[in-house]
């Protein structure tokens, strides 16, 4: 009878929670690791949908508020966010791009269809100028992506010699009679994208070959040079990284991987944004694991490659992808944000962080009105997603140093066949010297309780917010009181030990203090 007593009590105990001293995390403040490049919240914005026109780009002329076209709402709430890089004009769309279609009075610019993204006409009002005046409102670097799939290499290299040139040359010439007398500043160049799918086809060898051959002609004034990018593997393959680190050793700064993640795992049915039962709730979050995994996989590829670290990998495509919202244009991939979403990204960061030494880069798809978007926008309202605030809650972390971290007993979260661990951390020392940590709680249904350490002792406290709501779907709607935003969080030592109370589904990122 005793027994079966302890027994209830011990179910009540877990039932209530995932509780106090069962969870315990140690951060190891004196052991600084390697930088988490702040590129790795950049953004990646496409030639897709409302994504940049409307979402973006007005026009000069539209009565909605504007800088030079860009909306200045939108401009705002994106440089609040500190967005350190953005990556442009695609995509597969970048794969048919004409750079010559962009230059030059805009009522002069041939109008194209956007044939991979809903056959709709490409008036190439945005193109190389108003791509920078972008950028230099955010205060933010430039990614562009040269066109491999229908492009040439001389067309790749002209572009970067109109961007980047400083003498009387004709195209540098053009550029100035264009409205730009300076260079640009072109900190990222890449050659193609998904090379494998809609940028060709082709295999990793044949596209090794091109991308040395292509860079060879890729020509710049010393202080403007970019970083050259190729284009490397999708989703868990690692053939392209091992490929293109074997086979290219010039004119190459990083590999580009993508992955985006669905709840089916599928590409053909890939589920709902919301409305989604618990188990979609696990098999989306618990599909980071994938990420972790490739990451750790191409870490050791190219360690044994490229042993002076010479080549970054980049994750310059990854999110939520969900099956199309009805009644939207299935090439504008709109889709609703939730709080799934917020934790999937930051259950991203916390993967990306601990990879740092390699991932020096990562651009979330897409930033305006495309697949998990920072921000969505109805003529001229916007609202912030769930997804924008856990970008904000990290951003302490841009350019942190990162700091080694042990979680004990994380017990495992599972409903049906999915499963995962319950809490994911990360730390590092801000630019601001305090320590700094992000924790995930994926239970959907459960708070979770830990106990923090600084080394051997329990800080003083902790200070910083939380990101939760009622429902696993909770999401921002236009002209709707917002359902996910970040509320503050602290939590002070007693009796030497500091005990966090993560709220089920919640994000919580704190400064410790003493
Ligand atoms: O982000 C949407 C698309 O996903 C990109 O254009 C392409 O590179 C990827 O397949």
């Amino acid at each position: 009878m005793k027994k079966q007593l302890l027994a209830l009590v011990a179910t009540l105990v877990v039932g209530a929670g995932v509780h106090a001293a069962d969870i315990k995390v140690v951060v190891s403040a004196d052991q600084p690791g390697p930088v988490i490049h702040r590129n790795i919240y950049g953004q990646f914005a496409e030639h897709l949908g409302t994504g940049i026109y409307e979402g973006m780009w007005v026009g000069p002329e539209s009565k909605i508020p504007n800088v030079r076209g860009w909306r200045k709402d939108v401009v705002a709430a994106l440089k609040d966010l500190k967005v350190p890089l953005v990556r442009w004009p695609g995509g597969c769309f970048a794969d048919e791009y004409h750079w010559r279609d962009g230059i030059g009075p805009r009522n002069k610019r041939p109008v194209k269809v956007n044939t991979h993204w809903g056959g709709v006409p490409e008036n190439n009002a945005v193109g190389t100028h108003e791509f920078f005046d972008l950028v230099e409102q955010l205060g933010a670097e430039a990614y562009v992506n040269a066109n491999m799939g229908t492009g040439t290499p001389q067309e790749a290299a002209e572009w970067l010699e109109y961007m980047t040139g400083e003498g009387n040359a004709t195209i540098v010439e053009q550029r100035r009679k264009n409205g730009r007398d300076k260079p640009f500043r072109v900190h990222y160049y890449a050659l193609g994208n998904e090379t494998w799918g809609c940028g060709g086809n082709m295999r990793p060898e044949y596209y090794a070959d091109l991308y040395r051959h292509w860079a060879t002609f890729l020509k710049t004034p010393a202080h403007n040079r970019p970083k050259f990018i190729a284009s490397g593997g999708n989703d868990k393959d690692t053939t392209w990284t091992d490929v293109l680190s074997k086979q290219v050793k010039h004119n190459i700064d990083a590999i580009a991987h993508h992955a985006y993640t669905f709840p089916s795992g599928k590409w053909e049915g890939k589920g709902s944004a919301a409305g989604f039962p618990e188990s979609e709730w696990v098999s989306m979050l618990s599909q980071v694991k994938k990420i972790d995994d490739v990451l750790a996989a191409s870490k050791v590829i190219l360690d044994k490659n490229d042993p002076q670290k010479k080549i970054a990998l980049y994750f310059d495509e990854w999110g939520s992808w969900y099956d199309p919202e009805p009644g939207s244009n299935p090439g504008f991939l709109v889709q609703r944000n939730t709080l799934r979403d917020a934790l999937l990204a930051a259950l991203h960061f916390n993967v990306f962080h601990s990879h740092a030494e390699r991932v020096q880069m990562s651009n979330v798809a897409q930033m305006v009105n495309v697949l998990q978007a920072m921000i969505l926008t109805s003529k001229d309202k916007l609202v912030l997603t769930p997804t924008y605030h856990a970008f904000k809650l990290y951003i302490p972390f841009q350019d942190a140093t990162s700091l080694p971290i042990k979680v004990e007993n994380n017990p495992t979260y599972k409903v049906d066949k999915f499963e995962m661990p319950t809490v994911s951390v990360t730390a590092g020392r801000g630019k601001d010297g305090k320590v700094w940590v992000g924790l995930v709680n994926s239970n959907a249904t459960k708070p979770a309780e830990l106990d923090l350490q600084l080394g051997a002792n329990a800080p003083k406290a902790v200070k910083g917010q939380v990101l939760t709501a009622s429902a696993m779907d909770a999401q921002n709607e236009l002209g709707k009181a917002p359902q996910v935003v970040p509320t503050a969080f602290e939590a002070q030592a007693t009796n030497g030990k500091l005990t966090l109370k993560l709220p089920a589904k919640s994000i919580v990122v704190v400064a410790v203090e003493g």
